[in-house]
């Protein structure tokens, strides 16, 4: 029988095993679903987006499904970093798929002082920094869209921590390359793309929005061509690796992202759809490789014709 495939990719200078990781917020700490995953065979985790404090998130309804997609309000409740630190990491440390803590902040002072606080941490394997949360500072624009506010969480992390670190990235935004530049330049090693894009649904019966925080973050099938186009565009603008993130459901969506340019991907929504999608794309993604008689992932990563 010929050699498996290599499916070995680096993000940020990681060793993944392959280019499946779990998308922030969409898999809760990891060992929610240990039950029914081989959390082993995944190339990296990322956990649900950590802060100084624990937050409670937004009040409910903050969930509502759309077409091939759902529209989500959580407010980025978690239990903060240090509950993260003392219960939920000593058992992700168990595995051996690296860990990938995300975080955010309200200002770039807490996005400094959470960095400072990872730093001291052991068994973190890299910072995905989601800048998609709103800066207080100035009235609640997030800072993902404005590049010179990117630039300065960035930085600030950069600054605090020598861990890989990984920008994730908005898409509300008119062109994705000025922010991709702008992280890169903050010192970001890697981009992840896309975060959700804002979006809101009306109850027409009652003339309310089907989610308490009026509007939402849309996921899910409906975003998925918008992020490939989102991952191509990026890919051309900034030398660093790229992970794809948006609506991948089979390894067929994984792989639009890799041959658009991403070294690796991230599994959101499809996980409450089908909480073994990350197992069934790495199978899926080594069985084109098969078919396509590529030897390594690598062949086909940034193979887009045109
Ligand atoms: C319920 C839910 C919670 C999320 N929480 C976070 C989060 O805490 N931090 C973050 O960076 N992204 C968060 N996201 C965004 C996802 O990680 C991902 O970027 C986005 O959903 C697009 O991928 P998908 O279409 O595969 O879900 C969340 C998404 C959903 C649906």
């Amino acid at each position: 029988m010929a050699q498996a495939p290599d499916l070995s990719v680096r993000i940020a200078g990681v060793p993944l095993k392959n280019p499946v990781m779990t998308a922030s917020g969409t898999f809760g700490y990891g060992r929610e679903f240990s039950l029914l995953v081989d959390l082993n065979r995944l190339g990296g985790i990322v956990v649900k987006g950590l802060s100084l404090e624990p937050s409670r998130g937004n009040p409910p309804p903050r969930i509502a499904e759309t077409p091939c997609g759902m529209l989500n309000a959580i407010g980025l409740e978690n239990v903060g970093i240090e509950a993260f630190a003392a219960e939920k990491l000593p058992y992700l440390q168990t595995l051996s798929t690296p860990v990938w803590v995300n975080i955010y902040g309200k200002s770039v002072e807490a996005y400094a002082r959470l960095a400072e606080r990872i730093q001291e941490i052991e068994g973190i394997a890299g910072v995905e920094v989601n800048i998609s949360c709103p800066n207080v500072k100035s009235g609640g624009v997030a800072f993902g869209v404005d590049p010179q506010a990117a630039h300065a969480v960035i930085r600030a992390v950069r600054e605090r921590t020598d861990l890989p670190l990984m920008a994730k990235l908005s898409p509300n935004v008119t062109d994705i390359t000025v922010i991709a530049r702008s992280v890169v330049e903050a010192g970001a090693d890697a981009v992840s793309l896309i975060n959700t894009l804002t979006g809101m649904a009306v109850d027409v019966e009652n003339r309310r929005s089907r989610i308490a925080n009026i509007t939402g973050g849309l996921s899910g099938p409906a975003i998925r061509p918008v992020a490939v186009r989102m991952v191509w565009q990026a890919a051309q603008a900034v030398d660093v690796p790229i992970v794809g993130i948006g609506g991948i459901l089979t390894a067929s969506d994984a792989l639009e992202f890799l041959i658009a340019g991403a070294s690796a991907v991230q599994v959101g929504t499809a996980n409450f759809v089908n909480p073994r999608a990350t197992l069934d794309i790495i199978d899926g993604i080594e069985a084109y490789l098969v078919r396509h008689r590529f030897t390594s992932l690598t062949d086909v990563i940034g193979s887009l014709q045109w």
